[in-house]
């Protein structure tokens, strides 16, 4: 802001005519517009001001499902606005505090639903930049004495004004080694979730029992998450929805034998190893349209448009779960970069 001519500068008077709204996410000044005891302020004016409700809108709009996740979103808007508020008429109380943690099955939504929720944080103005630092283990911690703190600290300050998730926490902490440098790591992460509330929110994510177990041997960090959310692995019906999802979003669509067969080979997949949800459900797709390609290709003579869009029930029942009641999904060339790469767990 500082760079800005003079020019720009918004008129200070004009703020009393109308309903006080609050400024556009990058407007430095971050306090609410002073009221007097007796003013009264227009809420819906306010909702709008934040565009907030866009993002969730969107987030209604594009994610299946996730029925509570979307509704504790909804929650912590409400109460950052509300906040909001209360400052302006001088209701001072100590900001809320929103660490939380995300637990869940792999492909469940916690990514983007935190991508989310870093930008519905920025736009109530609770985060100055409201962007995401996905990290694990390895990008905290050090492998020798004294590497740990100015790695970690290095990560903290990109995340400064954002959000730091924190993909599969419980491994910074080891219980069968006491002097662990992911020890270092937890220290000096509860000092800035205590310290700099104001600058960082931290997500923690991973598998519900572990994260609980982490928990238990590490009480300061659990006392320092607000929200506990977990997000349920998908039913048929609403893997079904996210498919459809992001064909549409790809300008294909199945035919009706498509979506018995695609029906068919997510119902497979579920019992599965590895499975992913969501994740499983676009690996699936991109499968499909490389066997609908290459039908295309195969068959030769003229197509048209709908011929480009539609993908049919063979180009779902040639995977190779139709080939046996025990296939694994392992093959390489079934889903293109091993079952690591479906369930997205990095080990670099
Ligand atoms: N409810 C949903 N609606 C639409 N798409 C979804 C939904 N949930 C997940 N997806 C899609 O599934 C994929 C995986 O989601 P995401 O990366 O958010 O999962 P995750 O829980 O972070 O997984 P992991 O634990 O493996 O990191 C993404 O491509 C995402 O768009
Ligand atoms: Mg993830």
């Amino acid at each position: 802001m500082g760079d800005q001519p003079p020019s720009f500068q918004m008129p200070r008077g004009g703020a009393r005519q109308g309903p006080p709204s609050l400024p556009p996410p990058d407007e430095e000044e971050n306090a609410p517009p002073r009221l007097s005891e007796d003013a009264v302020v227009d809420l819906e004016a306010e909702v709008r001001g934040s565009q907030v409700f866009d993002v969730l809108e969107q987030l209604d709009r594009e994610l299946v499902g996730l029925v509570p996740v979307k509704t504790r979103i909804r929650e912590v808007a409400s109460l950052l606005l509300v906040d909001r508020l209360r400052r302006g008429y001088g209701l001072d109380s100590e900001r809320p505090t929103l660490h939380m943690c995300f637990t869940g099955s792999p492909g469940t939504g916690k990514t983007t639903i935190a991508m989310r929720m870093a930008e519905v944080l920025h736009r109530l103005g609770y985060l100055a930049k409201g962007h995401l630092v996905t990290v694990t283990r390895d990008d905290l911690v050090g492998q020798y004495i004294g590497h740990t703190a100015p790695k970690t600290r290095e990560v903290l300050k990109r995340a400064m004004g954002g959000v730091l998730f924190i993909d599969e926490a419980y491994y910074l902490y080891r219980q069968e080694n006491e002097r662990d440098y992911g020890q270092e790591t937890i220290e000096i992460l509860l000092q800035v979730m205590e310290n700099q509330r104001d600058d960082i929110v931290v997500i923690l994510a991973g598998y519900k029992e572990r994260m609980d177990t982490f928990f238990q041997s590490n009480p300061g960090m659990s006392s320092r998450i607000a929200h506990h959310i977990d997000f349920p692995d998908y039913t048929i019906d609403e893997l079904m929805g996210i498919g459809e999802l992001i064909l549409e979003r790809q300008h294909y669509r199945l035919s009706d034998e498509g979506t018995t067969s695609f029906r068919e080979l997510m119902e497979r997949r579920m019992r599965q190893p590895r499975f992913a949800n969501g994740r499983s459900v676009r690996n699936a797709l991109e499968r499909a349209r490389l066997r609908q390609a290459s039908r295309l290709i195969g068959a030769g003579g003229s197509i048209g448009r709908d011929d480009l869009m539609r993908i049919e029930g063979e180009d779902i029942r040639k995977s190779r779960l139709f080939d046996g009641d025990d296939v694994s999904d392992e093959e390489p060339g079934e889903d293109g970069g091993g079952p690591a790469a479906e369930n997205g767990h990095r080990s670099s």
